[in-house]
């Protein structure tokens, strides 16, 4: 049985004191009573991972960070390491997220370097995949998706990917309010799946939990979350409402 997870990711927005509000308001309605059934976890920006420290200590919610830096420490000005997330007490990090690739020119190699890092330091990565409209209309969409699963877990071995999930997240469907279709999203976690199963066996393939991601939100979260091989869902804008978020951390019940 996979245990669902509902992850918020909220990009670059909110400052210290906005992201203590949400925090705080989070934790007062979810009341700490989710933990059994779904984690919840809260991935805001880097300056504000402190105040998720304050805010959810005693509580079930986990927190996260949105990017590492692949070596140790050193002279990477503007840089985030794996060991500085894990001291503040980050349990998750998001990797290889779409607008990371599309933005910061982030590949699939240097997005294993990461994968590797994080899971060297004790951080559980949530690793992005997906592809593109364009990549979709070619009929291309498994194929890629394949290439950017094998390639980002190369050199991690069947116990690393106990700590690993993966998040589908079609590109198209990112802050577009456009969602995959709970079938075509159903079909592609198959293929990750498989994809996983060829990487490893059909135990690991089994136990990976993968998440959703693009444009899920309180009204589409029940019928993609009701898909069998659908463990939850990577929340962008209605991450940043704790109503909303509330209402699809229910509907992962
Ligand atoms: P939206 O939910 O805003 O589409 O963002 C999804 C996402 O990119 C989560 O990582």
């Amino acid at each position: 049985m996979r245990k669902k997870i509902v992850a918020g990711n909220w990009k670059m927005n909110k400052t210290f004191d906005e992201a203590k509000a949400l925090m705080n308001e989070l934790k007062t309605k979810l009341n700490n009573d989710t933990s059994e059934i779904v984690e919840v976890v809260v991935c805001p920006p880097f300056l504000c991972i402190p105040a998720a420290k304050d805010e959810f200590a005693g509580t079930s919610v986990r927190y996260g960070g949105q990017n590492i830096h692949f070596k140790d420490d050193g002279a990477f000005t503007g840089e985030i390491s794996a060991s500085m997330l894990k001291a503040v007490g980050c349990e998750y990090v998001i990797l290889g997220h779409s607008e990371r690739r599309q933005y910061f020119h982030e590949t699939n190699h240097l997005i294993n370097f990461k994968v590797i890092k994080a899971l060297e330091k004790g951080l559980k990565p949530i690793l992005c995949v997906g592809e593109t409209l364009e990549q979709r209309e070619q009929g291309i969409e498994k194929k890629i998706v394949d290439e950017q699963v094998t390639l980002c877990l190369k050199d991690i071995n069947a116990a690393g990917m106990d700590n690993v999930v993966i998040a589908y997240e079609p590109v198209w469907a990112i802050g577009t309010g456009k969602t995959a279709t709970p079938q075509q999203a159903e079909e592609m976690h198959i293929e990750i799946r498989k994809s996983l199963e060829n990487l490893y066996n059909a135990t690991i393939a089994g136990r990976t939990r993968i998440l959703y991601g693009g444009s899920m939100n309180d009204k589409n979260a029940k019928e993609l979350l009701g898909m069998s091989n659908i463990d939850g869902g990577l929340i962008g804008g209605a991450a940043l409402k704790a109503d909303s978020f509330i209402t699809i951390i229910e509907a992962a019940k």
